[in-house]
């Protein structure tokens, strides 16, 4: 007798319960309103402290005019993919000023940053050639090796000789090196100048995912590469997103014309899909011309972070080493992160519990993000809803280092 064929949405229902025992399932709320960092829900107005809205754009009235008249003009949709007939001026002036901003040669939108980096990396790599990655790299980074068929070696967090050794393992292959920027969980700054040196003494490309880094890092908001000062040369492929700093939607690659090129080309996640709408490259343009403009954003999300940070190293919380806009508190648990987000919430706070899979098995957090849309009177009652949490003792013991 042969055994039946598995039931595949029995296994996903299964496989949901699982999650739903194990305290980890996930849940979609629905927000009906939202007003800078308060937020609306079932009739109740939360002070949010999870959105990546780091310079308060989202909002911006100058966003919304600009998104309005593209729309007028343009419609809402761009009705085919870029290489069909929907690049329009929108998204060619966008391009234009995000590669000026970044100092590369060329830049290319992309719907998301996840099929951004889905894009690259199906584009350059292959079976056969070598892809090295930060084990706390973004989900989408990990998919697109995947994706590529090429070997996938994990190394650990921020680890730059272990990533030497996995490079020095396989001289013959060809090599990419892929790191977050900021680490989007953790908040911190990848080894970026090491990274980049490693990559030119072992002849392997290096990638970088600046989602968390770009308009916040570097004077003038370029982003994490700005900060460090690598140009096109020292880092080829530079990936950013427009959802987070610049309040809009959408992504791209920038480095040399060749290599834009070559992602025009072969590129499957930019050629086989619609093209963002072209009032959202408009509404992001306005956003990028901001966001250069208005240092004060920077300088204000700066004040807040810093506020945050003195407060919590005052109250013993267990804070990581991150210099930027993620700040999450390490709770250990998945229970303790969940009873510790449900209890800011029946304080009128809203600071998402984040478990595994997305963060390894024991380090679940509160990921607490600041934007400049904050005031200090907002982190204060956040530091002071803090205090009344029991936090585990093994995560003060943990700590962090100060401010
Ligand atoms: C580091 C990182 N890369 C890529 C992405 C994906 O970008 P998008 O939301 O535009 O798909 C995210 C988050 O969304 C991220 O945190």
């Amino acid at each position: 007798m042969t055994t039946p064929r598995p039931d595949l949405l029995h296994r996903l229902a299964v496989q949901t319960a699982e999650r739903e025992s194990a305290n980890l399932r996930r849940r979609l709320r629905t927000i009906d309103r939202a007003e800078g960092p308060w937020l609306e829900i079932g009739g109740r107005r939360l002070l949010s402290f999870c959105s990546n809205d780091y310079l308060g754009l989202a909002q911006h009235p100058q966003l919304i005019a600009a998104l309005n008249r593209a729309a007028r003009e343009e419609g809402v949709g761009s009705t085919s993919a870029h290489l069909i007939c929907g690049h329009r001026r929108e998204h060619a002036e966008l391009e234009e000023a995000l590669a000026a901003w970044t100092g590369r040669e060329r830049a290319l939108l992309f719907s998301t940053g996840y099929m951004a980096n889905l894009g690259v990396l199906q584009a350059l790599l292959a079976r056969g050639d070598l892809c090295v990655q930060d084990k706390l790299n973004h989900a989408c980074l990990l998919d697109g090796a995947k994706l590529s068929g090429a070997e996938l070696k994990r190394y650990p967090h921020a680890d730059v000789d272990a990533a030497a050794r996995q490079l020095a393992a396989h001289p013959n292959a060809a090599a990419l090196l892929a790191t977050d920027g900021v680490f989007s969980m953790d908040g911190d700054v990848a080894p970026l100048r090491e990274l980049a040196q490693l990559c030119a003494r072992e002849q392997a490309t290096l990638l970088v995912d600046d989602a968390h880094g770009f308009g916040v890092l570097g004077d003038d908001g370029a982003g994490s590469l700005g900060a460090a000062n690598l140009g096109q040369h020292e880092v080829p492929l530079l990936m950013a997103t427009l959802g987070k700093a610049l309040g809009c939607s959408g992504a791209f690659v920038a480095g040399s014309a060749p290599l834009i090129e070559g992602l025009v080309q072969f590129a499957r996640p930019y050629i086989y899909t619609t093209a963002m709408p072209p009032a959202l490259a408009g509404a992001a343009l306005e956003a990028v011309q901001l966001a250069q403009k208005e240092a004060w954003r920077r300088e204000k999300l700066a004040a807040m972070i810093r506020r945050f940070r003195h407060g919590a190293a005052e109250l013993g919380l267990p804070l990581a080493t991150s210099p930027s806009a993620i700040q999450p508190l390490l709770l250990g648990s998945a229970d303790a992160a969940l009873a510790a987000a449900q209890m800011l919430e029946r304080q009128g706070l809203l600071v998402t519990a984040i478990r595994p899979p997305t963060v390894p098995a024991g380090q679940a957090r509160l990921r607490i993000t600041l934007s400049a849309a904050h005031e200090e009177a907002h982190v204060d009652r956040l530091l002071a809803a803090l205090e009344t949490l029991r936090l585990p003792a093994a995560s003060r013991a943990a700590g962090g280092d100060p401010v």
